[in-house]
Order: structure tokens, then sequence, then C-alpha cells
């Protein structure tokens, strides 16, 4: 081993020692909480005396299995088994060669996000297997693992991490409670289970924490789930920061300091059917420390021509222009900043459209497609940037996104199977919601960072 991982909580030595009898481990809690570490190393001591040629590690994808579960931030397999491991293919497949205690053992590497994925691993005996993530698997593919398991009997041994989800979220009940429901009638029944949080991860300092803590909104759904380790059900507003106190987000535009901007992008959200096409502007100052959202608009597709719409954009992007990109500095220089339109890729007509309007109107702009990144990602940073007060909508321009900020929901017939889905059927305006995310989305990390 060259890393060695400093002590384990009592909570962590608990578990582990647990895992030399169960045949079932499973670690569920709050980020950063050593879940993958303690795994990865329980894994390697089953490892060493594994009954089977073959084993398994699996994630979403087989690169979220070596990096959570292989690398580990440098405490994963490859650490513990330096020297002794090499990787491969066995059968065609990904996998890696150890040198076990008990002679050469193969790991391979699966991913199991896709109902497809339980094929992968079809017709394969294994012993040792570890899923991370494993809420975010195809319940196939966990229901796959478990099976190919069976005949190793109370030799086998399953290693399983995961977050919280909503408490009625399919793998509490088909995975958690069910074995729970076998130890409490038998108690050598062999299922290992704990919950952890950042406070049982004995590596991280009282600062790391407390950088930590700062990139999570206090009282959100995600500080339920992520810091504190509870299963939470996402209800009501998706917005909830800005929607409760939207006046204090509000800014008179004649009080605004336009010089304040230093850079500018503008969201474009495509409608069709019933929805409506939307743009939203929004300006960053200086090291992403404030989100300023200028101006939003909606306008209505039924009936449109492309060309009415181009014509649209052009105004909307001109009128920017002239309020907001040419600034004079003190020394009485002048800078006019560059507009970025970042487009709904789904529409690669209307966006080239848009280019040749663009250029024609001579508009000082370029046109990207949207990052697109996960819906509920994006819904989580402007609660945190809201959370940390550093979002401002200019009060005069921003109606229809003061508007679709108060009234865009989580869905609850989704809620109910647990799964998190923002509600996209017609009765709040999501698109204008997409529109503004897609001005920040790329640059999350960036803001995340800020606070
Ligand atoms: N025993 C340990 N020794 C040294 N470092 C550790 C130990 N446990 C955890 N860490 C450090 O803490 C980090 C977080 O641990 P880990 O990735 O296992 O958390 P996790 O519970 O899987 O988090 P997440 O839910 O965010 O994936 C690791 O990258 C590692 O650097
Ligand atoms: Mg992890």
């Amino acid at each position: 081993m060259k890393n060695i991982p400093c002590a384990f909580s009592p909570k962590e030595k608990k578990y582990l020692l647990n895992s030399k009898e169960c045949w079932l481990n499973i670690l569920k809690g709050g980020m950063r909480a050593g879940k993958n570490v303690v795994n990865s190393f329980a894994f390697c001591l089953a490892l060493e005396t594994s009954p089977s040629y073959v084993n398994l590690i699996a994630g979403v994808d087989q690169a979220a299995a070596r990096i959570n579960i292989m690398e580990c931030d440098g405490f994963g397999v490859l650490n513990y088994f330096h020297g002794r491991i090499r990787p491969g293919k066995f059968e065609g497949k990904d996998a890696y060669y150890v040198q076990a205690k008990v002679g050469e053992r193969v790991i391979i590497v699966a991913g199991g996000r896709k109902v497809s994925d339980a094929a992968y691993i079809k017709g394969y005996t294994i012993a040792v297997a570890y899923i991370t993530e494993s809420n975010e698997c195809h319940p196939d593919f966990i229901e796959m693992v478990l099976t190919r398991t069976w005949s190793f009997g109370n030799r086998r041994r399953v290693f399983m991490d995961l977050n919280p989800k909503a408490p009625n979220h399919w793998f509490n009940e088909k995975v958690i409670n069910r074995h729970l429901d076998e130890q409490r009638k038998d108690s050598t029944y062999g299922f290992n289970f704990d919950t952890v949080t950042m406070a049982d991860n004995m590596s991280l300092s009282n600062e790391t924490i407390r950088s930590i803590l700062k990139t999570i909104q206090r009282g959100s759904i995600e500080w339920d789930r992520n810091v504190l380790g509870l299963d939470k059900v996402a209800e009501g507003l998706c917005f909830s920061p800005f929607a409760k106190h939207i006046e204090d987000f509000l800014i008179d535009k004649d009080k605004f300091d336009k010089n304040s901007i230093v850079n500018i992008a503008v969201g474009v959200d495509w409608g069709g059917n019933g929805s409506q096409h939307t743009f939203v502007c929004r300006g960053y100052t200086s090291n992403y420390r404030e989100v300023i959202f200028l101006a939003s608009e909606i306008v209505i597709a039924k009936g449109l021509t492309p060309d009415e719409l181009y014509k649209k954009y052009v105004e909307f992007v001109q009128k920017m222009n002239t309020e907001y990109c040419l600034h004079l500095n003190p020394n009485g220089t002048r800078i006019r900043l560059k507009i970025s339109t970042f487009a709904d890729s789904a529409e690669q007509t209307l966006i080239n459209g848009l280019r040749v309007a663009s250029k024609r109107a001579y508009l000082n702009n370029e046109i990207y497609n949207a990052a697109k990144r996960p819906i509920n990602d994006r819904i989580r940073l402007i609660n945190l940037l809201c959370g940390q007060h550093r979002v401002k909508l200019i009060k005069q321009d921003t109606k229809s996104l003061q508007d679709a900020w108060s009234t865009a929901v989580w869905d609850s017939k989704e809620a109910e199977l647990g799964n998190d889905v923002r509600l996209d059927n017609g009765t709040s305006d999501i698109d204008t919601c997409d529109a503004a995310e897609y001005t920040i989305e790329r640059d999350l990390e960036k803001l995340q960072a800020m606070g």
C-alpha cells in the first residue's frame, strides 16, 4: 500500500469488522463521508480470500466504478494492491488482474445504470462485488449482481454505497428495508448496514468541512440529504429560497451600476406546441461574485414564422447591447462587452437561423449550444446562489423570470415514486427557467467555488 488511510472512526471500524461476517454490506450517507474509502478497503480485504476467480466492481458506468473504487482519491483498490494489480481484458471485458493471498483473481469493471447492463454480467458466478452509488443503478442490474453471487452463500461479499434520496425510493424499499426485515427476523442473516456523514470522516479538518458546507444551502433538500445524510422528498417549490423572499432579490434598474458587469450571456429556449420561446439575459460581476439577471422575455410560438422569431431575438440582443455592453472606464477608455448566447441544442436549424440573422444585423455576439447539464444540478446551483444572496434580478425587466421561479414545483407523482423531477406540464413556465439556467450552467464549478 502506498497511501495509508487515516484512522477509521468507531462507526467505520464496526462496519469493517461486521463485513468479515456479513454477506451484504451497505453504507448510506451524506457526501464526503468516507463511504468509498471504507468500502474499497473492505472489498480488498474480502478479495484477498475470495472463493471465486471472477469478482466485480460497478457504478452507474465504468468510469464511476474506476474513479470511486479503483482510484478513490488514492485510497482505492489500486492503492491497496499496489505492485500486485494490473489492468487487462477478461473475455473481452475491461478488468483488473490481482495477485490475492489465495492466488490470482480477476475484477470485472461494469456499468449499471441502464436496463441492458444486467446482461453484461449474466452467466458469471461472482463472490465479491462492490457497486458504488448503487441507488443510481438500474434495479435489474442490482438484482443481477445479487443473483450472480448466490451460489457462494454466506461466503460471498457484496458491498454497496449510496447517497440519500426520497424515503420511498425503490432502493430503500426493494433492497435496504427488505434485508433489514430479514436481519430483524434472524440476527445471523448477514446484513451489515450503517449510515454515515462527513463527521465520520476523520480525514477532514474543520476548515475543509466548513468550506464544503459553504457550497450547500442550509435548510435545502441537499442539506438534508448530503450533509445530514437523511432521506428527503423533493416537494413544493423548486426555487423556494427565491420564491419565499422575492423582493430581496430585485433591484431597481435606475439604481443598478451597469459598469459592475464584466460578462454577459443570453439563454434561449425553443418553444413548440403550446410552449413558448424564451430569452433570458444575465451578467456576472467580477470573479463570478454576483449573477445579475438583466432581462427576460417570452415570445409566443404559435403562428410565428422562423424569420419573425429571429427578428425578436435580434431586437432582444440589440437592446441588451445598448443598455449594458458599452462601458466607460474612469480613465476615459471605452470597452464593449461581447454577448455569448447559449441556445437549446435540440433545434440546430433555428440556431443556424439565429447565427445568420445575427450576422446580418451586425450583432456583437457568438452563439453556442447550451450545455444542458442535469436539471437538478442547475436547480441546486440557483438555490445555492440565492441562499448566498449572490443573485439579483432587474425588477422592471425580468417579470417572466420572477414568475417562472416563483411557480416552478416538483412533480408530486414522481415524488411518490421517490424521484426528483421538476413538473413540466404547462402549469409553470419551465421554458424561462431553462433559458436562465443555460446562461450559468457552464460556470457551475466556478460559481460554486466563489461561495
Ligand atoms: N480513512 C481515510 N483516510 C484518508 N482519507 C480519507 C479517509 N476516509 C475518507 N477520506 C478522504 O475523504 C474523501 C471523501 O471520502 P469518500 O470519497 O469515501 O466519501 P463518500 O462518502 O463516498 O462521498 P460522496 O457521497 O461525496 O461520494 C476521500 O476522497 C478521501 O480523500
Ligand atoms: Mg462516494
